[in-house]
């Protein structure tokens, strides 16, 4: 038997609450959790609280948001406060995914800042980390995603560590169809789940992410260092994302 498994969907900037309602309405219909197993979702802020509640009946499902500002309220027009996002039903939120990062122009001590005020208000952080194609070319992957780590997670209770969960996803695998081979993510993963220990983590826990989809998700799910996946374009349609979840 495989070890529990989480299966994480990232929507991105797609699905409106009433696409929300309808993706939770045709996902949840029949469907019967792998006993262990846990299905996230995070639905853009403004799906945030119509996902959380047409989630709710189902226990294994939690529901968090794409990102947070470090402060918890003021002036910061079009960011969102974990108490806010935490008052939408989130419970759980994505810190430094590589679109925040190379998007937005997100950086290590922002990172830093949002896992910080995640655990303080009660939010657990899903920490993405991954490397651009030159850094994986030039050799330097696992410096890359181990500063990345370090500095989003130094100085963390052992506590606040255990509540921390981290996705690999390759920028150069993000949205391309390009997908990390299961030997590859699982090197990354293994040098990651060593330096959470020794940072303290009690249960480290590692999702690869970048273009899982029907055809990749079981072979990839078979290396045992994965301990889950975060999906972005194939986790929009809920009768596919109801194949991947229940093992391809
Ligand atoms: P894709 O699955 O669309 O490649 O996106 C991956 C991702 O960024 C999930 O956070």
């Amino acid at each position: 038997m495989s070890h529990p498994l989480i299966y994480a969907a990232n929507w991105k900037m797609q699905v409106d609450p009433g696409q929300a309602r309808a993706f939770a309405a045709a996902f949840l219909d029949g469907f019967v959790p792998s006993p262990g197993d846990s299905y996230w979702f995070f639905p853009s802020a403004v799906s945030l609280e119509a996902a959380a509640r047409a989630l709710a009946g189902c226990p294994a499902v939690a529901v968090g948001a794409q990102d947070v500002h470090w402060e918890p309220q003021g002036a910061f027009t079009g960011a969102t406060s974990v108490p806010l996002a935490r008052g939408a039903g989130a419970t759980l939120v994505l810190v430094g995914h590589s679109e925040r990062r190379h998007v937005f122009g997100e950086t290590d001590g922002d990172t830093a800042r949002k896992v910080r005020a995640a655990l303080g208000g009660g939010l657990d952080p899903l920490l993405c980390v991954g490397e651009l194609l030159e850094e994986r070319e030039a050799g330097t992957t696992e410096a890359v995603v181990l500063r990345q780590l370090d500095a989003g997670l130094d100085g963390l209770a052992r506590d606040q560590l255990a509540r921390v969960t981290v996705a690999y996803e390759p920028v150069w695998a993000i949205g391309t169809g390009k997908t990390a081979t299961p030997g590859d993510a699982a090197a990354v993963h293994r040098a990651i789940r060593g330096a959470l220990a020794g940072l303290g983590h009690p249960t480290p826990k590692v999702l690869y992410g970048g273009s899982v989809n029907l055809a990749n998700a079981a072979q990839l799910l078979a290396e045992p260092e994965l301990d889950g996946v975060l999906v972005g374009g194939a986790s929009l349609d809920p009768a596919g994302w109801r194949k991947i979840v229940a093992g391809g």
